[in-house]
């Protein structure tokens, strides 16, 4: 008899109550992204000081040809398939490359949130009409895993935007040797990674002067009041933010500015912050190209080729299956 394991997935109440209760306290960034929450990310990638995903668009819109020459090497048919799309301003740029080089490929984006897929098929299917696009609502392995099990399709998977940086690096590897399980030997993975560089413009990125990455953190807390009832009061916790340059790491913690207790109300379960305590938000690793070398080999992969923009600020790096 075959016995079925179910592993439970935490829930928003339960990661809190979890971060929260935890010495040192700290909330997971995956929850950044509510409405509000994207809303701030996409005004973060405005600023002036956030060059991440200026130097990825720079890459893509210089290096087209050559992004497109090393995914068709073998001129066969494709499935490019991205993992967490976001609103696909840079992937349109090769979309847009691909179809007019007739490549024979089907855009696939994977995402948790069906609101977000609506919004960027909505987006595809004005811009690209003869574009094949076929949405996937769920979680990456297993969707990568039935698309692999229905065609030997030779996949182009895409994780851009430095998503893999907000992974600690035990984490990351774990997440590419689960890639690796249900990648066939041609299929491709393209990840971009913000690079080590002047510590000085890492920090500047993550504490920008008009203050939207402290209200990007904040709004964490401001999340936490809607869905679970807190009375967080914002006023009195801080965005701060520093970079390791020896890990390699910025990190981005909120300080509470007070002694002070917050009542959770669908917890029933009060917290208690001491002056100046802090709560670890986010890790978002730089990369050197030495790591990202370890990293493509401990998980299974070997580097085909990085691309960088013309500072050497960001690469995006094509691995292929060893
Ligand atoms: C989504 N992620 C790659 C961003 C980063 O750079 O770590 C999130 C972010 N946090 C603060 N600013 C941007």
């Amino acid at each position: 008899m075959q016995t079925s394991i179910k592993i439970k997935q935490n829930t928003f109440a339960d990661d809190v109550t979890q971060g929260l209760s935890a010495s040192p306290k700290f909330l997971s960034s995956k929850y950044f992204y509510d409405d509000e929450g994207s809303r701030l990310f996409q005004e973060i990638m405005k600023l002036p000081e956030y060059y991440l995903t200026r130097a990825e668009f720079e890459i893509f819109s210089e290096q087209t040809n050559e992004i497109f020459s090393a995914f068709n090497a073998d001129d066969s048919p494709f499935d490019l398939i991205e993992l967490g799309a976001g609103d696909g301003t840079k992937t349109s740029l090769l979309v847009d490359y691909f179809l007019k080089q007739n490549a024979g490929f089907t855009y696939i984006p994977i995402d948790i949130s069906a609101k977000a897929l609506n919004t960027l098929t909505a987006k595809f299917e004005k811009e690209f009409p003869q574009l094949r696009i076929q949405t996937k609502q769920g979680d990456y392995f297993k969707t990568l895993k039935t698309l692999g099990a229905k065609t030997s399709k030779k996949k182009i998977i895409l994780f851009l935007g430095s998503n893999i940086g907000n992974f600690r690096q035990e984490q990351a590897k774990e997440f590419f040797t689960g890639l690796r399980a249900v990648m066939n030997k041609n299929d491709l993975l393209f990840i971009g990674f913000d690079l080590q560089k002047d510590p000085q413009t890492i920090l500047d990125a993550y504490s920008d002067k008009q203050g939207v990455t402290d209200a990007f953190n904040i709004n964490l807390l401001k999340r936490v009041n809607r869905e679970l009832g807190a009375n967080f009061d914002p006023k009195e916790f801080s965005h701060y933010a520093i970079y390791h340059p020896i890990e390699g790491a910025a990190r981005s913690f909120l300080i509470s500015q007070k002694k002070q207790t917050v009542f959770i109300e669908s917890l029933n379960k009060n917290f208690d912050f001491e002056a100046w305590e802090p709560i670890f938000m986010e890790i978002s690793q730089k990369y050197s190209l030495k790591m990202i070398e370890e990293l493509a080999k401990e998980s299974g992969f070997q580097i085909e080729k990085n691309f960088f923009d013309s500072k050497n600020y960001y690469a995006d790096s094509l691995w292929k299956p060893i």
